[in-house]
């Protein structure tokens, strides 16, 4: 069983396939850490009691000191100075927090999380509910553990309920919490901005604390909502790594402190700046849940755990048995959306073997341009002489599949909606509303707005026959208050934003069960795994320049799956070079297009389907292999990784060069999943190589002239 707990010494063990975490009930009130890492046999190390000077404890538990201790949760106000989990402001108008365990129960399964994805439990995994109370609020904590334990990942969430007589306010609320023994760690993390999403970058967790955040509303382009903590000396082979990350899609606070002794706090989840909840006597807030992972096994092997968690406990079940190859029209044409043109597209997709046509922006309302429209989802009669649903039935006689484009949570100040609704958008009494692309946000935590949007969807789609749906969101929200909530819950409206978004992803996916989501927020400003539970695959950036696709792919790959990438080839121009090397570039995720095939060469034209063919034949090893970088294109001149399958029968490699070298030199790609006594073929050459040879290192010659430089290796074990 995953989940102990020793009666004898008070100890709650939680192991995983590779991993032992450890805590103790102290003085049966106080929930201290132990450890966190490598499963060892036999291994029971103890709670490491800390005593000093100018630290606050309790009268009769003078070793237990909150600021000095390693604990599971901790509370503002009650002795601990460093970033804590919880603060509640009380009625008597003070903020200070405390809890003392109850009691706890394991149990087989989750506990549910209400309007929140969450991760799914399979046959074995557990839940351990630790119960803590406040006497002076009457207000109960139960924190939960999920273990899912062949993926080497536990999660972490809260429920607190107001039990007492009075209102009170959460002020600040973290999900998760990990104190870890010993300072010397490097912080990685995403950040970036529109159109170079995911950067990579790694650095030492400071004194004074570091933090990762969003207060745009979303979980945006700027940071994503994962943290690596890993030791000075970790590699991608080798060394201690932790991974943390949130099933969020809006506002969050990742913090990594040291402590002034020792030790690393981590945490992450709503924070406070953002966010605040009134609770009322009888009410409930449940958090967000967050994950973490360890393995001392490198950087890469965190990936590989939180890919595999991702894949069998976050995404939707496949709706096709490929993943369709998209043409999408948004860089062919933008906003103009014309029928015939877009059929000759839909004919001249079929042709060259795309399976589907994803009509994009500009096919609704008055959306000429990104000035009005947004808000009005019927099709513009114009533009559909015989209405949508015939115009689609069209496209799909080719045969072809259709995709069709939504941006439902925004609205243009220029659109029949907003005219009859404008308390509908979010807002502040006595403030200008500010644009960003010439729209605003509607208020999602208005539950009109989110059935408005329903009916709206119901009756445009309803009858019409789609494949897929692009789900747009192009703007940060500002002004964050909402006509709908009272005085005393405004702090709330960000997050109710979120709740009311995914219970509209949640009837979308009801609704139409057969239908593939694309999430997109102007690329992937929301790449995270509130979103992945909803959708298939998300828009990896606006940016499809290849040098900076392979750097925002790399990025994306150290938290999340391949397969949750969506990656088109655009604008090869007439170059057969061209296009395959932006091909070699997008089949590090899901493979599209998108550019204007009206207009191109026969000859370029005519690489489509074999480069789909030849697509098709990787697509299971590029969905559900493991994943190996091997280059980092942020630090160097080159991009390299390789998929394995579970037996190392096949292995993909690739390598990308991304400007030309001044002078040449030899690289070595090492396979370090080849089977030693084994022959692979590289199915394109023909050439052999022995496993010995391929963990050694292919050697591939850096190019000096060739500015499209580039090799796979399909290596197919004889
Ligand atoms: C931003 C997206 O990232 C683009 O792909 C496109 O869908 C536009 N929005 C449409 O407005």
């Amino acid at each position: 069983m995953p989940i102990k707990f020793n009666k004898q010494n008070n100890k709650i063990t939680i192991t995983t396939k590779n991993t032992l975490y450890i805590m103790e009930i102290i003085g049966g009130r106080h929930l201290g850490h132990i450890y966190y890492g490598k499963k060892k046999r036999g291994f029971d190390p103890e709670f490491h009691y800390r005593c000093g000077s100018f630290t606050p404890y309790h009268e009769n538990l003078y070793q237990f000191q909150p600021d000095l201790a390693r604990t599971e949760y901790s509370y503002f106000g009650g002795g601990d100075y460093r970033c804590t989990s919880l603060k509640i402001k009380n009625a008597d108008g003070n903020s200070v927090t405390l809890f003392d365990y109850k009691k706890h129960r394991i149990f087989k399964g989750r506990a549910p999380i209400t309007r929140m994805p969450y991760a799914e439990v399979k046959d074995g995994d557990q839940t351990l509910e630790i119960t803590l109370w406040d006497s002076h609020t009457e207000c109960e904590l139960k924190l939960y553990y999920t273990v899912f334990y062949d993926c080497d990942v536990i999660s972490r969430y809260m429920k607190i309920t107001n039990k007492g007589k009075n209102a009170v306010d959460i002020e600040k609320c973290m999900s998760l919490q990990c104190d870890l023994l010993g300072r010397d760690y490097d912080i990685i993390s995403l950040h970036g901005a529109h159109c170079w999403e995911r950067m990579y970058s790694r650095n030492p967790v400071r004194l004074g604390g570091q933090t990762i955040y969003s207060r745009r509303g979303t979980s945006s382009h700027q940071f994503n909502p994962f943290m690596g903590i890993c030791r000075r000396t970790t590699t991608e082979e080798r060394g201690d790594c932790f991974g943390f990350n949130f099933v969020y899609s809006g506002n969050f606070l990742g913090e990594a402190e040291l402590g002034q002794e020792e030790g690393c706090r981590v945490q992450i989840g709503l924070g406070g700046d953002n966010f605040g909840w009134h609770l009322t006597p009888g009410e409930t807030f449940e958090s967000p849940e967050a994950v973490m992972t360890y393995t001392d096994k490198g950087i890469g092997q965190m990936s590989r755990n939180f890919h595999k968690f991702t894949r069998e406990r976050i995404l939707p079940e496949e709706i096709f048995e490929n993943r369709p190859v998209v043409l999408n029209t948004w860089e062919a044409v933008y906003f103009n959306i014309d029928e015939k043109i877009l059929l000759d597209f839909a004919e001249k997709s079929a042709k060259y073997g795309i399976d589907m046509l994803v009509m994009d922006d500009g096919w609704f309302g008055a959306r000429e341009h990104d000035r009005a429209g947004l808000g009005d989802w019927w099709e513009n009669p114009a533009k559909f002489k015989d209405g949508l649903k015939t115009f689609v039935e069209r496209v799909k006689k080719n045969p072809l599949k259709f995709g069709i484009w939504i941006e439902p949570e925004m609205v243009n100040p220029d659109s029949d909606l907003y005219r009859a609704h404008p308390e509908w958008t979010l807002r502040c009494p006595g403030r200008e509303n500010m644009l960003s692309r010439s729209q605003l946000v509607l208020d999602m935590s208005n539950p009109d707005v989110v059935e408005y949007l329903k009916e709206s969807f119901e009756k445009t789609l309803g009858d019409v026959p789609i494949d897929y749906i692009k789900w747009d969101m192009n703007r940060h929200l500002s002004e964050v208050g909402s006509d709908f909530l009272p005085p005393e819950r405004q702090k709330e409206v960000a997050h109710r934003y979120m709740l009311g978004t995914y219970d509209l992803y949640r009837w979308f996916r009801e609704r139409f069960p057969n239908v593939m989501i694309e999430n997109c927020s102007g690329g992937g400003g929301r790449y995270d795994l509130g979103m992945m539970k909803y959708s298939h695959q998300i828009w990896a950036s606006d940016n499809t320049n290849p040098e900076w696709r392979t750097k925002i792919q790399y990025g994306s790959t150290v938290p999340y799956p391949v397969s949750t990438m969506s990656c088109h080839v655009s604008h090869p121009g007439d170059s057969i070079k061209e296009i395959d090397y932006r091909y070699t570039v997008a089949i590090n995720g899901m493979l599209g297009y998108e550019m204007n095939i009206l207009h191109m060469d026969d000859k370029v034209l005519s690489r489509i389907p074999e480069q789909i063919a030849e697509y098709r034949r990787y697509e299971e090893l590029i969905k559900t292999g493991d994943y190996y970088r091997l280059l980092n294109p942020c630090e160097c001149n080159y991009c390299a990784y390789y998929f394995a399958d579970e037996a190392n029968d096949n292995i993909l490699l690739t390598f990308v060069q991304l400007t030309t070298d001044a002078k040449a030199k030899d690289i070595k790609l090492k396979v370090s999943r080849a089977d030693l006594g084994a022959t692979y073929v590289d199915k394109k050459t023909g050439e052999k190589y022995n496993g010995v040879d391929l963990r050694r290192g292919v050697v591939v010659t850096t190019n000096t002239s060739d500015e499209r430089f580039c090799r796979m290796w399909e290596l197919v074990k004889e």
